[in-house]
């Protein structure tokens, strides 16, 4: 680190590239070094924006010696390749969703940082806000879980999310829904079992479909049921999404709005604590300026338990069975 900052190098030059690259300018602990791009009009348009290095190869950008912290923006099929190649170079590493395309690649990246000692974050908002932690401290009260419910309707409005509706490069919803699954992973524990379904229509050779669903049924170590359904298609006009956690003593409830909770005495609104970090971007960055890993290595375990269920269900759709869930390795 130089002067204090760390010195940051972008992989992309597509939606969340610009995002975060927006982010890193806002933060005066940070300092946006080089863009690596395959893209080399996006690519160095956004280099040029922020007076960063443009590189097409993002191999060689990890190399830098001028650099502390790799930020992971492509598309899910290469997150983990370039999470690992950067590690090997020392890097800290903040990621997009999901960790990684495969389990094995998703072990490997934990198993990197933890033996490297840097600090890889994954980009998952939710369990960091504010909003998640107002819900943990209810939970903490309401005894046993019976079912956590999730519901999602995912709209094209007339078109195909190309890079989004395709097994091959994003894989299936249960996979890029994964900040869908993280959340309730991180209330609830981890699984011991999955179960699946999907359904594609209008699926082609290159993997793009044009309307889906995927339903995912995990039973917890710590007991209780926890079940997806992500649906979605070119056609369908408007997003909806619910959230039901039905414990012992009383119910969370979220239907797009303000989440609430059912008990016998009533229905009550949940209220948020105060905000730490305006991103998720900014959290990681202050885990590396105080080389806090543990909290890293914490949010990296679970974000490889969130994809244990989306991989797993994925093979269980394959196999119409359902799949035991092992941590060991
Ligand atoms: N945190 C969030 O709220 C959030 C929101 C949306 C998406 N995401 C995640 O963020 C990631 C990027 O999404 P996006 O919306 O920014 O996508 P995008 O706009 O399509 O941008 C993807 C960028 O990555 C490049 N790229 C894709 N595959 C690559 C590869 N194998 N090697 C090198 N470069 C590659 C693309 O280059 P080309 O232009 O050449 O294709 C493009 O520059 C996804 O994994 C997605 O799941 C996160």
């Amino acid at each position: 680190m130089s002067k204090g900052k760390v010195r940051i190098g972008i992989v992309g030059s597509g939606g969340m590239a610009n995002n975060n690259a927006r982010n890193i300018a806002h933060n005066n602990a940070a300092e946006l070094v080089a863009i690596a791009s395959r893209n080399i009009e996006t690519g160095s348009n956004l280099a040029k924006q922020y007076n960063a290095h443009f590189m097409p190869n993002w191999h060689e950008m990890v190399q830098r010696k001028d650099l502390d912290g790799i930020v992971v923006c492509t598309a899910n099929d290469s997150h983990s390749e370039i999470i690992i190649g950067s590690l090997e170079y020392n890097k800290h590493v903040f990621t997009e969703y999901p960790l990684a395309r495969s389990l094995e690649e998703g072990k490997i990246a934990v198993k990197a940082a933890i033996s490297k000692k840097r600090v890889l974050r994954v980009s998952h908002n939710e369990p960091v806000s504010e909003k998640h932690q107002a819900i943990r401290q209810e939970i903490e009260h309401l005894g046993q879980l019976l079912v956590a419910s999730f519901i999602r309707l995912t709209p094209g409005r007339g078109a195909r999310p190309e890079i989004l509706f395709n097994l091959q490069i994003s894989g299936p919803p249960a996979h890029f829904f994964i900040y869908h699954i993280y959340p309730i992973v991180d209330l609830f524990g981890q699984a011991k079992w999955v179960e699946a379904n999907g359904i594609y229509n209008n699926l082609n050779d290159s993997g793009s479909y044009d309307q889906f669903v995927n339903s995912v049924t995990v039973g917890f170590e710590n007991g209780g049921i926890g079940h997806w359904i992500w649906s979605g298609g070119i056609e369908i006009q408007s997003a909806e999404q619910h959230h039901r956690y039905v414990l012992d003593k009383g119910t969370i409830i979220n239907s797009g709005a303000e989440w609430q909770l059912s008990t016998k005495s009533g229905l009550e609104s949940i209220t948020p604590t105060s905000v730490q970090y305006p991103s998720v971007v900014d959290l990681w960055l202050n885990e590396v300026l105080d080389n806090n890993l543990a909290s890293a290595q914490i949010d990296a375990t679970k974000a490889l338990d969130a994809i244990r269920v989306s991989l797993l269900a994925e093979e269980a759709m394959k196999e119409n069975r359902r799949i035991p869930i092992h941590y060991s390795d």
